[in-house]
């Protein structure tokens, strides 16, 4: 076995919906490791644009807010909270506003540039699960376990509308679908990191497991790569 007890990162890549976020956070909170959702990360940057009235070419004005952006993540409460420059921003990232325009905003090339950078650094040192779309393909390739979940459309849609649901966001099922679709065709098609399986990562669709069959099988597979603390 690999690096039984040197720092390592878990890769979790896969479309949206596919439950990369519960899964990343449950391995996360089990074994100890820090969890990163990298997918807010490109929400806090839409949401400062939306904030800024900054236009998706506006390279410029672009590059002056990533220079000061601050985005950060904290646990309360057993919640996780996102802050944008020292806002807490947890809901207002996963409303519809952003989700119409993350996906655009997450293709502009210098947006990436510096998210990848942080994401790199913020891993320094850390037995990290990093969870989003191009983390095995691009921001570690070198990641010691690479997981890469699919599921169906109509599935994830269903997913992410239970999801919202709970936590109060009230956006019907039909327009979730079609935000899915199109994101996943956006993620897929984009000439700037588009979403694809690494080689080496594990494949799994996850349409007809539940979340703890998913876990479990994701949980052996990293036991063979690395060690996970009990
Ligand atoms: O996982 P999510 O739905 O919160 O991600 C929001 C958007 O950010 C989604 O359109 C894909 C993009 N994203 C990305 O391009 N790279 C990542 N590492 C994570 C998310």
């Amino acid at each position: 076995m690999e690096n039984m007890c040197k720092n390592y990162v878990i890769a979790i890549d896969g479309e949206a919906g596919t439950g990369k976020s519960g899964l990343a956070k449950s391995i996360a909170e089990k074994y100890n490791l820090v969890y990163m959702d990298t997918g807010a990360m490109y929400r806090c940057v839409t949401l400062n644009m939306i904030w800024n009235n900054i236009s998706l070419d506006d390279e410029e004005k672009i590059s002056k807010l990533l220079d000061n952006i601050k985005i950060d993540m904290e646990k309360e409460e057993g919640e996780d909270k996102f802050f944008l420059n020292g806002v807490e921003v947890t809901k207002q990232i996963r409303e519809k506003q952003v989700n119409d325009l993350v996906s655009q905003v997450s293709h502009i090339p210098i947006v990436r540039e510096r998210m990848v950078e942080l994401q790199r650094k913020l891993a320094k040192g850390k037995k990290i699960v990093m969870e989003g779309r191009d983390i095995g393909t691009n921001v570690f390739p070198n990641a010691q376990v690479k997981i890469y979940l699919t599921a169906s459309a109509p599935e994830r849609a269903r997913r992410r509308y239970e999801q919202n649901k709970k936590k109060g966001i009230d956006i019907p099922y039909d327009e979730i679908l079609k935000n899915v679709m199109f994101r996943d065709n956006n993620d897929k098609t984009s000439s700037v990191a588009p979403l694809k399986k690494a080689d080496d990562a594990f494949e799994l669709d996850t349409t007809n497991y539940s979340i703890e069959e998913v876990e479990n099988i994701v949980v052996s597979k990293i036991r063979e790569r690395v060690a996970l603390d009990d």
